[in-house]
């Protein structure tokens, strides 16, 4: 994975639950990295669940809600860091967006990127996207769409399913009141 998901992953933990807490979290998740990331550079991604599951471990919160939350403070990180993709009228086009334009465009910038596959369906009011990867994190997927929703100041409702148990495949229906 990109350094950036590992830089600002840091940044939230100290943020949220200080520089003490940050420092143990590193100290004891044994990564290879030694936990030292540049934005720029490219790490495993296993260094992520060790980091998640040494937070859980430290605050008692489950790994699946703290990268829920991961989610939502990481879509601020990329509204202002990558500001040219937010040029959709709605929430809708900008989400049927990600998986023909926006990821296309993040691989073009660094070709090792890991992204997630999204397909679509459009009916009337619903979107249906279909998650799929094999790094299982739908539910930082899930997080960065309650943002895009807030973003665009529309009322619409997110139903999360899975369709594979290890979460590799996941059904997201987005239904606008
Ligand atoms: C401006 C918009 C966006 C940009 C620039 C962007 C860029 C990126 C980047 C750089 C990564 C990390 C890749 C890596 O570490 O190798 C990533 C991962 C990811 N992105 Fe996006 N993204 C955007 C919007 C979204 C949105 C709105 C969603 C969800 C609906 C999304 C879903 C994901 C997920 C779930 C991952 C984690 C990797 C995985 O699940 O396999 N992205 N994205």
């Amino acid at each position: 994975m990109k350094g950036i998901v590992f830089t600002e992953l840091c940044d939230m933990i100290e943020k949220e639950f200080g520089p003490k807490t940050l420092n143990k979290v590193i100290d004891s998740a044994n990564l290879e990295s030694g936990g030292v990331y540049s934005s720029v550079g490219t790490y495993k991604d296993t260094e992520l669940v060790s980091l998640v599951t040494q937070l859980s471990s430290e605050t008692k919160i489950a790994p699946q809600d703290l990268i829920h939350a991961y989610g939502k403070y990481f879509f601020n990180v990329l509204k202002s860091n990558y500001e040219m993709f937010f040029d959709k009228p709605d929430c809708f086009e900008f989400l049927k967006s990600i998986d023909n334009h926006i990821h296309v465009e993040v691989k073009k910038l660094y070709p090792d990127a890991e992204l997630p596959r999204f397909s679509y369906e459009e009916d009337g009011n619903t979107l249906k996207m279909k998650y799929t990867s094999p790094r299982h994190l739908s539910s930082f997927a899930l997080g960065l769409m309650e943002k895009t929703i807030e973003h665009y100041g529309e009322d619409i409702e997110v139903l999360k399913e899975n369709l594979k148990e290890d979460g590799s495949e996941v059904l997201f229906t987005l239904t606008k009141k």
